[in-house]
């Protein structure tokens, strides 16, 4: 009977324990709690001697962590109890005055945050690199022509450095993101206490200085029962993936044998066990399956908050897992992708193949009629009767003799064939944000900025 209980028990706590994936906040949790202990010994809260032997304890047990010299126990119910008794171990009574005018709701709050500072900056790096990868491939690319698609027909000839640029805005769009989410998180909530604030005469702004906030939280009920900062960074990465997850769809049909248009290296593809000829691009269909983890993870916390009270609630300890498994996949695609771009060779001849074999450059036949005097509808109109004639005879707009246009318009002349060149309808499209050389300048000096 006994023996049951206590296994029930043991069930619970288990239940209950967020240290096996708390534990990873261990660095933030001590960095606050050194800010705190001085914060208390600085308003006289502590003595200076208490004050010291806190902070020379977190400090002792902040190394032996990081060496590895100390384990967490599974007898802790989070992070935050771990250190504490640690601490208590080490230097005795004095470690039990470090959680005066606090609450481990606040200190849960500020050390997430203090985290994903941290975690964004990272995130940021990452998407420098494959800004970087893009922007190479896109210099060695300038002349590269290949369909633009629309509905994944071909529409329009663009070159392969302007299909790459539009990656990069959408990943500089990321970046601007991640910056306006962490501009808004970066205030404390240190001090709010268990949810009420505190008798105690604190000072929150020098524990804010201390720990790089930009300022305090200014509500103590919101300041431990908000995870908006959670939610908003979850969704910026949830975005990334969007976009990560578009570029790898387009990898995996470039480098199929449909299209050919690029050849990924060795080291981001595999082989079949059964069919020798296969080169897969495993790597990209992965970042592409991935994306749903990450949009998971921030439909459960959305889940997670959409239903509490004010203020703290246990149902909050579920954000870590969501926040850390987002991160993580978040992490290794765009260090996987950016490698996977960087070296993947591109085949411009068949883009270029692929572009004129059907009659992507029909705007441009009627552009040529329209600068002639026919209204555009008209010359539409008349555009389409080719393309039906060719169709029919087997013939392309590129080839297709003088004589036979002019049997559709007497103004078709002897410049029509160099009109609709592929070099000439990428060319002449020079309107800002366009994909002609000229106007590829600015995207480009636009994203070298942010790197
Ligand atoms: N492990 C908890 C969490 O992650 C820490 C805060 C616990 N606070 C409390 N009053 N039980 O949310």
């Amino acid at each position: 009977m006994g023996r049951s209980v206590c296994q029930r028990l043991k069930q619970a706590d288990d239940f209950n324990s967020s240290l096996p994936f708390d534990c990873k906040l261990y660095k933030q949790d001590i960095t606050g709690s050194m800010a705190h202990a001085a914060m208390l010994g600085a308003q006289g809260i502590i003595t200076p001697a208490e004050r010291d032997a806190i902070l020379a304890g977190l400090e002792g047990i902040l190394a032996d962590i990081d060496a590895g010299a100390l384990a967490f126990d599974d007898e802790a119910e989070d992070i935050h109890m771990f250190v504490e008794a640690e601490l208590t171990a080490r230097i005795g009574d004095v470690g039990k005055k470090l959680h005066t005018a606090r609450s481990r709701n606040d200190q849960v709050a500020v050390d997430i945050r203090l985290y994903l500072r941290d975690e964004a900056a990272e995130v940021t790096g990452l998407l420098k690199k494959l800004l970087a990868a893009i922007l190479k491939q896109a210099g060695q690319n300038r002349q590269t022509v290949l369909p633009g698609y629309t509905h994944l027909q071909r529409a329009q000839p663009v070159t392969f450095a302007h299909h790459l640029l539009a990656y990069g805005m959408m990943f500089a769009r990321d970046m601007t993101r991640l910056r306006d989410a962490v501009a808004r998180m970066n205030v404390c909530p240190l001090g709010s206490c268990a949810l009420a604030g505190t008798t105690y005469p604190t000072n929150r702004q020098m524990v804010a200085e201390e720990l790089g906030f930009d300022g305090i939280t200014l509500n103590s009920i919101d300041g431990v029962s908000d995870r908006d900062f959670c939610v908003e960074l979850l969704a910026a990465f949830a975005l990334i993936m969007t976009h990560l997850s578009r570029f790898a769809e387009e990898v995996v049909l470039w480098s199929s044998w449909e299209f050919r248009f690029v050849e990924l290296d060795d080291s981001f593809t595999t082989g079949s066990s059964i069919m020798p000829q296969k080169k897969n691009p495993d790597m990209a269909e992965l970042v592409r399956g991935k994306t749903g983890r990450v949009y998971g993870d921030l439909m459960a916390l959305l889940t997670v908050l959409k239903g509490l009270p004010l203020a703290y609630n246990k149902d909050m300890q579920e954000d870590k897992e969501a926040i850390f498994d987002a991160l993580e996949t978040v992490k290794q695609c765009l260090g996987v992708f950016a490698p996977m771009l960087e070296s993947m060779k591109t085949r411009p001849d068949n883009m270029r193949k692929a572009a004129g074999e059907g009659f992507i450059n029909a705007t441009d036949l009627a552009d040529y009629l329209v600068r002639r005097g026919l209204p555009f509808r008209d010359a539409y109109k008349t555009v389409g009767q080719i393309v039906a004639h060719c169709l029919a005879t087997g013939k392309v707009l590129e080839t297709l003799p003088l004589d036979e246009y002019r049997r559709f318009s007497p103004l078709f002349e002897d410049d029509l064939h160099a009109a609709i060149s592929l070099d000439a309808c990428v060319n002449k499209r020079t309107s800002a944000g366009g994909t002609a050389p000229g106007s590829l300048d600015p995207q480009i000096a636009y994203l070298q900025s942010f790197l």
